[in-house]
């Protein structure tokens, strides 16, 4: 396999490295290039941010779970690589200096690297573009001073003049990053008929999709994964498709790409993807691999599921579909037969009446306690259709039966939801866990229903309307 990219605009190609090193161990090993940081090795700190730009533009990612192979075709930035061509500041690392933004300085280079990849697309929601770089010395204020004076000055001359910031200059070439050594090791398919191909023939194989999930296996669990299929190279499986009929995603679409998607159509489901992880990571995360790992906490499902979601399923040339709710059979089980992929997942356009509500120890990267999704049709005052999902309530992400059934037909007022409250505990038996115990799930999904009522009459029940 060869790995061809751009590093700091110097053309890398790689033979024969091994499918699972990371991007960061090879750069402080291999490179030397240090500046990038080892904190968690797991996605949650953002000191080993750096800046990963495709077609699709240029974005901020954690090296410790970007396996070298994802990387073919796309053009890396380091730390290391974002001051001018006579080591002159960029605006964002001068703005820290000026505005004191660095302590110990160890978390510097991500929160560099993050607030550059900002400063290019223009973006000043520095609370959301920071929300995966841990800083304990410094506190944000100073950070975001910085990050504000800096967004007043423009892109560098030396950034606008260097493509290399704004697109990759290496495409797939034919053969590239493609497994060529016997036994199967590594492959990098570059459609998703290829994919079929080589997944029918290896469905023993691992598929890597952001590696959000599959990355901490190695980092963390050490375990060896091999065979690989690196699913990044699939371009068609990105696609968003927006009919009048249909909402249709390709399973390699990205967290980032979803948000922006489902922004109009519904509002509260995007603003729950905001909350999902971080910036790094919703930027890799796929809703493909969001569904197939079949987490009973993972945010998407719950949302899905509510708006009547199909699961589109491949193996070979057979394809079948089914309700995404069916998928998830049993903790860690899912009805999906071997070398058979997550093609796409699509639902009904639809009135938007979804409201999503994620509830977890910390606002922003931090993984669901609870997380819940209710789709409700009221017609002259009564409930006509009601489809609520959660996730953190069971061992698979599940619809609450016995709440709908509890709600529909019934008048939409507030002794139809207390009497429904009492039908949580028929759907589901939640656990304890470090997250939540298993009355407060419980507790806190019957409040959820309490909450969608309160707002459909239009009271306030954000947790952001308390503002300092
Ligand atoms: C710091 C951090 C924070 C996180 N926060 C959240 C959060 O807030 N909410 C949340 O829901 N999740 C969260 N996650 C988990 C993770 O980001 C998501 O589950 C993500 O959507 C996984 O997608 P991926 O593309 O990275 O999948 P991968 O890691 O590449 O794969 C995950 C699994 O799906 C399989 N797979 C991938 N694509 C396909 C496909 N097309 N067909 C069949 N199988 C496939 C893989 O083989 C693997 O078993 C977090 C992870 C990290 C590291
Ligand atoms: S080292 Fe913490 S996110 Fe990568
Ligand atoms: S400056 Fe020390 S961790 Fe941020």
């Amino acid at each position: 396999m060869t790995i061809t990219f751009l590093l700091n605009g110097e053309s890398v190609s790689l033979d024969r490295v091994p499918p699972t090193r990371t991007l960061l161990d090879w750069l402080r090993e291999e490179r030397r290039l240090t500046g990038t940081k080892e904190g968690c090795n797991e996605g949650d700190c953002g000191a080993c941010t750096v800046i990963v730009t495709d077609a699709a533009g240029a974005r901020a990612l954690n090296a410790c779970i970007l396996f070298l192979p994802q990387l073919h075709g796309r053009a890396v930035r380091t730390v290391e690589g974002v001051s001018g061509p006579n080591g002159e500041l960029h605006p964002v690392q001068q703005a820290l200096i000026d505005h004191h933004g660095s302590q110990c300085g160890f978390c510097t280079p991500g929160i560099v690297m993050s607030l550059v990849a900002a400063h290019l697309s223009g973006r000043t929601d520095f609370d959301d573009v920071l929300a995966g770089n841990l800083c304990r010395c410094t506190g944000y204020a100073p950070i975001i001073r910085a990050a504000r004076a800096a967004a007043r000055e423009p892109v560098p001359d030396w950034m606008r003049a260097d493509q290399s910031f704004l697109l990759p200059q290496i495409s797939r070439g034919e053969g590239a990053a493609r497994g060529a050594e016997p036994p199967m090791h590594a492959r990098c398919p570059r459609n998703a008929d290829e994919l079929a191909d080589i997944f029918a023939a290896h469905p023993g194989a691992t598929l890597v999709a952001g590696a959000t999930d599959v990355g901490l296996w190695v980092t963390k669990a050490l375990r060896d994964i091999e065979p690989v299929i690196f699913l990044g190279g699939c371009d068609d499986l990105k696609s968003i498709e927006i009919t009048d009929r249909t909402v249709r995603i390709g399973a390699m679409a990205d967290m980032n790409a979803v948000r922006a998607a489902v922004a109009d159509l519904h509002p509260s489901y995007a603003e729950m993807i905001r909350r999902f992880a971080s910036e790094q990571v919703r930027g890799a995360a796929t809703i493909g691999g969001n569904i197939a790992n079949g987490s009973p906490i993972g945010d998407n499902p719950p949302a899905l599921i509510a708006l009547g979601a199909t699961l589109h399923l491949r193996r070979g040339d057979e394809r079948r579909s089914l309700p995404l709710e069916d998928f998830f059979i049993d903790y860690g089980k899912q009805d999906r037969r071997a070398g058979e992929f997550v093609e796409a997942v699509s639902f009904p356009r639809q009135p938007d009446r979804l409201r999503c509500y994620k509830l977890s120890k910390r606002f922003d990267q931090d993984i669901s306690a609870v997380c819940g999704a209710f789709n409700i049709r009221v017609e002259d005052g009564r409930v006509a259709q009601a489809r609520i999902a959660f996730g953190g309530m069971a061992a698979i992400p599940k619809r609450a039966r016995a709440v709908e059934a509890a709600l529909i037909e019934r008048p939409w007022n507030q002794d139809t939801i207390h009497a429904a409250l009492p039908a949580f505990a028929e759907d589901f038996a939640p656990i304890s866990d470090m997250r939540a115990s298993a009355g407060y799930r419980l507790g806190a999904a019957q409040a959820m229903l309490e909450r969608c009522f309160a707002e459909d009459l239009g009271e306030p029940a954000s947790v952001l309307e308390v503002q300092p």
